[in-house]
């Protein structure tokens, strides 16, 4: 075969935009991805990379270390790097994730970089806390490293007032409120969904969902202090930055409604403590907003700037992520414009113990099974049925949990049925379905909630076990 063709870097930083040919280079390799710009599954961000090297953003975006990326790629290279050129790329790869906590290895990793992972499903049923380690983990970038004595919160108002915060502030200056809410990732569950067709997402199980105690500052208060009233022209959303930011700078961010914010009964939190202790570095270290009854993707963490107007986040994740759709939508016609960004998430329970695919011997002449049920916008499950037959009859299970106030139940219900074993059964069909205090219900079957993204799935959860006699 002929020998590669050879480029020097300046060659290939002429190759920027879609006119003159789009070209990276990868190692010593170069390669033309005119062609595949369009086709990008990460969208236009591809372009980021063009004419230079994609090291440091597959380093952040660690999705493409995959065999069948690389083949992609190697679909598309033109020639090689000149051997000076090739080492000076070499030398400036760091890898942005070194400063990531370490994590209990229990957990179950969807993602190592950026760190998505669950728990064991069996753990959430075991505690109605959860504990911090085992608390589910969901981050689209590195963890920021970031100093407790310097740390300020910036807080812009609608006339271009601006006051900052520091974590002694926040700490002395408003009274500690204290909040128990379940955090549940839009994302739950999507593998349900992913099994019905496929959807572009994390494959997460049952347990991206998880319970704790909150501690800090209310919102509303600080919302106060900086000049804020319950009322006012202009302010309609809460835009919130987290401290974590992608190559371009650009930082994770979201916003809530500013009447939720601002409301007492919400009980929206600036949070410095989980379950008692220091906010961990996962989970948002100094400070998170905690927005009881509302989606995870709201609840920023590493938060460093808050502000207020008129507008909602104008970040990528509440535009175009964290939207729910019709089946009947792909990625051809799916235009994000048309849904509203997810805030309160709809009723939803699942089966922790027995586990799809268990085994009982027919000498076992009950059955426990457990789970969790939990519904946003502070409704209270009420009940949880559960069924060992396919859906043919039904129980009631029990359930525990705290007392919360009247539409303001921010916490899940643990729930377990004991029930002798059926005569004569050879496997058992488990489903269960819960319902809050509105009297919304799950839906049976996955297909028809089927979205692109496979966001809000909370279909019946089943699980089959066999019997063995
Ligand atoms: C996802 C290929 C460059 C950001 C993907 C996926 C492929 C791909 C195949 C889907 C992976 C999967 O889910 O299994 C490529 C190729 C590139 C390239 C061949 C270069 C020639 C880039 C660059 C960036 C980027 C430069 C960022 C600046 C992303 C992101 C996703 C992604 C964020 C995840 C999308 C999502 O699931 O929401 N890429 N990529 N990619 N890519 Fe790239
Ligand atoms: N905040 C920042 N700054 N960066 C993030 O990546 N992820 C969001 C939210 N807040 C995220 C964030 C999403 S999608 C979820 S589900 C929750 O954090 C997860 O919180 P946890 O990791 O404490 O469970």
């Amino acid at each position: 075969s002929l020998p590669p063709k050879i480029y020097t870097r300046e060659e290939v930083r002429k190759h920027k935009t879609v006119a003159d040919g789009v070209w990276v280079t990868y190692g010593r390799n170069v390669f033309d991805i005119t062609e595949f710009v369009e086709l990008h599954p990460g969208g236009s961000r591809i372009m980021l990379a063009a004419g230079g090297s994609l090291e440091p953003f597959w380093a952040m975006y660690a999705v493409h270390n995959q065999e069948h990326v690389l083949e992609i790629l190697n679909s598309y290279k033109v020639g090689e790097l000149s051997p000076q050129d090739e080492a000076e790329v070499a030398a400036d790869v760091s890898d942005p994730y070194s400063r990531d906590p370490q994590r209990h290895p229990a957990l179950s990793v969807n993602s190592l970089k950026p760190f998505n992972a669950e728990p064991p499903a069996e753990i959430l049923s075991e505690n109605f806390i959860t504990p911090n380690e085992f608390f589910f983990k969901r981050n689209h970038l590195p963890v920021p490293d970031i100093d407790a004595s310097s740390y300020k919160l910036q807080i812009e108002g609608p006339r271009g007032q601006s006051i900052a915060l520091t974590l002694a502030d926040l700490k002395t200056k408003f009274p500690k409120h204290e909040v128990t809410a379940t955090l549940q990732c839009a994302g739950n569950r999507r593998s349900e969904m992913n099994a019905v067709k496929q959807v572009k997402g994390l494959g997460w199980g049952i347990a991206a969902i998880s319970n704790a105690t909150w501690g800090g500052a209310r919102l509303r208060d600080v919302l106060l202090e900086a000049g804020f009233k319950d009322e006012m022209e202009g302010a309609e959303h809460v835009c919130f930055e987290g401290l974590d930011k992608d190559l371009t700078g650009t930082a994770y961010g979201a916003s809530i409604p500013f009447s939720v914010a601002i409301s007492p009964e919400h009980e929206v939190l600036l949070a410095y403590e989980m379950n008692g202790q220091v906010l961990p570095h996962d989970h948002g270290f100094p400070i998170r907003v905690v927005v009881p009854g509302v989606v995870g993707a709201r609840n920023v963490k590493w938060l460093g700037k808050l502000s207020v107007g008129p507008e909602e986040s104008q970040s990528h994740w509440q535009q175009n992520d964290y939207k729910g759709f019709s089946p009947s939508v792909d990625w051809d016609t799916v235009d994000f414009k048309t849904s509203p960004a997810i805030q309160e998430l709809p009723i939803q329970s699942a089966i922790t113990e027995p586990k799809n695919g268990d085994v009982m011997t027919g000498d076992q002449n009950n059955i426990t099974v457990k789970g969790y049920a939990w519904s946003g916008g502070g409704r209270e499950v009420v009940r949880v049925d559960v069924s060992l037959d396919g859906g043919q009859s039904w129980q009631v299970a029990h359930l525990s949990g705290q007392k919360q106030k009247s539409g303001r139940a921010w916490a899940w219900k643990l729930w377990e049925l004991r029930a002798p074993l059926p005569d004569k059964v050879s496997e058992l069909n488990i489903i269960c379905k819960a319902v809050d205090s509105s009297y919304n219900v799950q839906p049976d079957t996955v297909a028809p909630i089927w979205n692109l993204r496979g966001v809000l799935s909370n279909a019946w959860h089943r699980v089959h076990v066999t019997v063995r006699s």
